[in-house]
């Protein structure tokens, strides 16, 4: 079998009509939004990585401190044969995992963005090549058709990403994954904690922009795949912390009046002056939320890991047997 393949779970034309709805769907709601998982194109990916390297965005230097310190500790607790990423971009902080699972043989990782799947399997094929990789091009929210793989298997879905689902997004989100997991596998879950309100907005707001660029991005996507008009410069970024909901929102400010044109959809959209786009949450997290959630969806949190500055956790999950 070759070391590399790739299923499209995704067909270009189910991305294209998912893309459609949620437009009509989001910017013809009051307030308007967008699922974030359209900044992910090409650029979109690479900006979000270069945001990983910014100062001010400490959750991956916080999640890589923890896998530094403990990878072995997990890779000993999941003894995993196959390990499934969701939402896994550059596979980066993933090889620390790789490096400690000894008895793996087979890496899955799933994400929208084809070009973060191709440039990671490159480069990790590289590095391991007993692995098989097998990529998939899928919408972790809806259904994943893992591959057959040797068990047990380790689920890890990290960078904080669970928090950019809604609640009721999370809790059906978490149901259908330990659907997924049988006796002996495991969830390892990265979840970005409360913190103070200067930390969390600066590490949505850079001094340099890259976060307002990756925010924008989005509209380029629009523009590309449905022939909008907008201008990303008419929107200013804005970052801001939801202190009830206990979450980071990024939103488009519109500078003035405007409307954009969306021919793929027959569409005009209208924006007054300051109105406000939301194209991001970003959940952040308590340790008895984080139980009481994957207790709620029939998972077991075994370990919880933080960074030595508390600002991130890792966690390492078990099904609960159906009674
Ligand atoms: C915040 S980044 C985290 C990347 C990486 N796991 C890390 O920790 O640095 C989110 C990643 O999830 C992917 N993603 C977002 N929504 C997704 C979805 N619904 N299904 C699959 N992948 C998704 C994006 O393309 C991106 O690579």
């Amino acid at each position: 079998m070759s070391p590399y393949r790739l299923t499209r779970v995704l067909p270009a034309d189910a991305t294209d009509a998912a893309l459609r709805s949620d437009v009509l769907r989001g910017l013809g709601a009051a307030p308007k939004h967008l699922p974030p998982k359209w900044f992910y194109d090409a650029r979109g990916s690479d900006l979000f990585e270069e945001i990983t390297r910014l100062p001010e965005y400490y959750p991956t230097r916080a999640e890589r401190e923890i896998l530094v310190d403990r990878a072995e500790e997990i890779a000993a607790a999941a003894g995993a044969r196959t390990l499934v990423e969701l939402g896994s971009g550059s596979s980066e902080k993933t090889r620390l995992l790789l490096r400690a699972l000894r008895e793996l043989s087979v890496y899955v990782p799933v994400d929208v963005s084809e070009s973060a799947l191709a440039g990671a399997g490159r480069a990790l094929l590289a590095e391991h090549p007993d692995l098989t990789v097998h990529a998939l091009l899928a919408d972790f929210q809806h259904g994943l058709p893992l591959p057959e793989a040797p068990g047990p298997r380790l689920v890890a879905f990290l960078g904080g990403t669970i928090g950019n689902l809604l609640p009721d997004e999370r809790a059906g989100f978490l149901a259908s994954l330990r659907a997924l997991l049988r006796p002996g596998d495991t969830l390892l879950l990265g979840t970005d904690l409360v913190k103070d309100e200067e930390v969390l907005v600066a590490a949505y707001d850079d001094a340099r922009g890259v976060t307002a660029e990756f925010n924008r991005n989005v509209l380029a996507v629009l523009n590309r795949e449905l022939g909008a008009d907008f201008d990303p410069a008419d929107f200013d970024h804005v970052a801001l912390w939801d202190a009830r909901r206990e979450w980071i929102e990024m939103r488009l400010r519109a500078r003035t009046a405007l409307t954009a044109k969306i021919p793929a959809l027959d569409m005009a959209v209208s924006f007054a002056a300051g109105e406000e786009l939301r194209t991001e949450v970003s959940a952040k997290f308590r340790p008895e939320g984080v139980r009481a959630e994957l207790a709620a969806a029939g998972l077991d949190l075994r370990h919880w890991w933080t960074d030595a500055a508390g600002r991130f956790a890792l966690s390492l999950s078990t099904p609960i047997p159906a009674p």
